[in-house]
C-alpha cells in the first residue's frame, strides 16, 4: 500500500517528550489550550511550549486531541497515554470522530493517515476530505 507524499509535522522536544503536530489533521478543537493553556498558544509563535509542562501533563492533553493532529513520542519515563478502545463517535453537529487505531487510505489504496485518532468530514463541507477542517461550524451543519 503506497503512501501520498509525506505530510507537514512540525516536532516540540523536551528531554522527555516530542510533541507532534500535522497541520492538516487539525479542527481547531481547542482542546489542547484548554487544558493546557501555558503549552498551547494559538496568538504564540511558537504556538507550543513543551517545556511549561510536565511530560504527564502533556500527554494527558495531547490525549484529548479528537483529530489525531497532536502526539507525543515519549523519550524518557513511562508513558501515561490511556488506550482507547476502538471507536466512531458522530460528534453533535460536527465530524466523525474516530479513536482507538486507524488507517485511512483513498480509492487507489494510497494511506492518507495512519494514526491513533481521526476526525472525519461528514457535513460534506471540508476542503480537506476525508478529513473535516473546521467547515462545519460555519456552513451550517446539523447532523
Ligand atoms: S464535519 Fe467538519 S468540515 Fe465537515
Amino acid at each position: 500500500m503506497a503512501r501520498v507524499g509525506k505530510p507537514l509535522v512540525k516536532e516540540y522536544a523536551t528531554d522527555e517528550v516530542v510533541v507532534e503536530w500535522e497541520p492538516r489533521l487539525c479542527i481547531h478543537s481547542g482542546n489542547c489550550s484548554r487544558l493546557s493553556p501555558k503549552v498551547f498558544d494559538r496568538d504564540r509563535r511558537p504556538w507550543v511550549k513543551a517545556d511549561e509542562a510536565s511530560a504527564d501533563e502533556i500527554e494527558r492533553t495531547v490525549a484529548q486531541c479528537p483529530s489525531g493532529a497532536l502526539r507525543t513520542r515519549r523519550l524518557k519515563g513511562v508513558s501515561v497515554k490511556p488506550r482507547q478502545r476502538f471507536e466512531i463517535c458522530a460528534s453533535a453537529g460536527g465530524p466523525l470522530l474516530v479513536t482507538g487505531g486507524v488507517r485511512i487510505v483513498d480509492a487507489e489504496g494510497n494511506v492518507l493517515h495512519e494514526g491513533e485518532q481521526a476526525a472525519l468530514c461528514r457535513c460534506g463541507g471540508s476542503s480537506n476530505k476525508p478529513f473535516c477542517d473546521g467547515t462545519h461550524r460555519t456552513n451550517g451543519f446539523e447532523g
